[in-house]
């Protein structure tokens, strides 16, 4: 969407994966969907660095809504879990630097049946803009999808006709790609500021794992609607759970940054631990993620034992890699790739890096094989290069 907003891969915080619909804060205070909630979160975004490192929306999922709209039709929060209300909390949010994002549905009701946007697109949109929501997730549950191609666009329009600056997050494609419709992406890309295609994330490997095949098996149909202000979304980081491990962790950080991917947490900053904060901050992957052109990594080779290699072109003819090796048996795999099967022939020599720690790895003539190591059980061996002779082999 051409609105002047998300030129590089949205980043932030948003309540779904770990707290989910939490609702009875009699018996959950600390992680019931409620302004505290969101307000102590915020904080720990400011004072545990995420926002000095890009992270700058904290965005609200489904069950704040009461379950009735107000006499005027308006939308309304529950009263008992924001009782100051979303303006309050926007300003509060704004006042630390940050910016507040909401969700809502597109169809009756919202997926954990709190009242739907149906029928009430423009004054959902004002009231949106009323409270300065800087984004909004419109999912589509309860809903036909065929009127997806008119009421996401429908909506574009109101939000846009608001005056008010709101990134737009749709569902459109996902429950069109789950019903085998085929998701007309041009008009996604024009619509949406960014967009989830298929399933919900959860806590474990195995959903992660899952995710990057389908972007890879689909990456020819998507990758050319991706850059910037329109983003394809294979949905949350999940590093900080009770899911991954280490190496899993930094696979997934690695693999969304080179699919250049929202980089979206949800995750309790209360107890998250340094391991896994120092992998959601690390400054190269974001560097790779964030980088201006906008590209999607591609998934380029499959080898054996199902290691699969990603690369993402970065500005200045620069490439990052992402190896993944995702089997479980024991013993770290050692590999050996031509450059040019990496896509390594544009230049005479090469300089490698390693990218989550910067450390340089050698000098390779695009002849060269390169030799590396994964350890199992779904981690990476990540890097990325730049040339080492500003002479090209090829002159147009
Ligand atoms: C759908 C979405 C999720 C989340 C839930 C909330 O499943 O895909 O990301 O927003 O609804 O109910």
């Amino acid at each position: 969407l051409d609105n002047g907003l998300l030129r590089q891969p949205p980043m932030g915080w948003l309540t779904w994966q770990r707290f989910r619909c939490v609702t009875n804060c009699q018996e959950d205070p600390d992680t019931c969907i409620s302004e505290n909630l969101i307000r102590t979160q915020a904080q720990l975004l400011v004072q545990g660095g995420y926002l000095a490192a890009g992270y700058e929306y904290i965005i609200i999922d489904d069950c704040w809504l009461s379950t009735a709209r107000a006499p005027n039709g308006s939308l309304q929060p529950d009263s008992k879990r924001f009782p100051s209300g979303i303006r309050a909390l926007a300003d509060y949010v704004h006042s630390l630097g940050l910016k507040l994002g909401i969700y809502e549905d597109y169809g009756t009701e919202t997926c954990g049946g709190y009242p739907g946007s149906l029928g009430h697109l423009e004054q959902d949109a004002k009231t949106f803009a009323d409270w300065t929501v800087d984004y909004l997730k419109l999912d589509g549950c309860y809903a036909d999808i065929k009127d997806f191609d008119t009421g996401y666009p429908a909506m574009e329009h109101a939000l846009n006709a608001t005056g008010f600056p709101i990134a737009f997050s749709c569902s459109w494609p996902a429950y069109q790609e789950f019903s085998k419709m085929k998701p007309n992406y041009t008009a996604i890309a024009q619509t949406c500021n960014l967009w989830r295609n298929w399933d919900d994330i959860d806590d474990s490997w195995e959903s992660v794992y899952t995710i990057l095949q389908w972007f890879g098996d689909n990456q020819d149909r998507l990758s050319p609607f991706h850059g910037p202000g329109h983003w394809n979304d294979p949905d949350m980081i999940v590093v900080g759970n009770y899911g991954l491990s280490p190496g899993q962790s930094r696979a997934q950080m690695a693999l969304w940054s080179i699919m250049a991917a929202p980089l979206i947490l949800s995750v309790d900053l209360r107890t998250i631990s340094s391991w896994a904060r120092d992998i959601i901050l690390n400054k190269n992957l974001i560097a790779i993620n964030q980088d201006p052109l906008g590209a999607m990594g591609r998934r380029i080779l499959q080898l054996n034992d199902h290691v699969e290699i990603w690369s993402k072109p970065l500005l200045d003819d620069r490439v990052a890699f992402v190896a993944l090796y995702p089997e479980p048996y024991g013993t770290p795999i050692h590999l050996s790739v031509n450059l040019t099967d990496l896509g390594l022939i544009r230049y005479q020599d090469y300089n490698f890096f390693e990218s989550f720690y910067g450390s340089f790895l050698g000098k390779y003539h695009y002849t060269d094989k390169y030799n590396f190591t994964i350890n199992p059980s779904g981690d990476v061996h990540a890097f990325y290069v730049e040339s080492a002779t500003p002479r090209k082999r090829f002159h147009k």
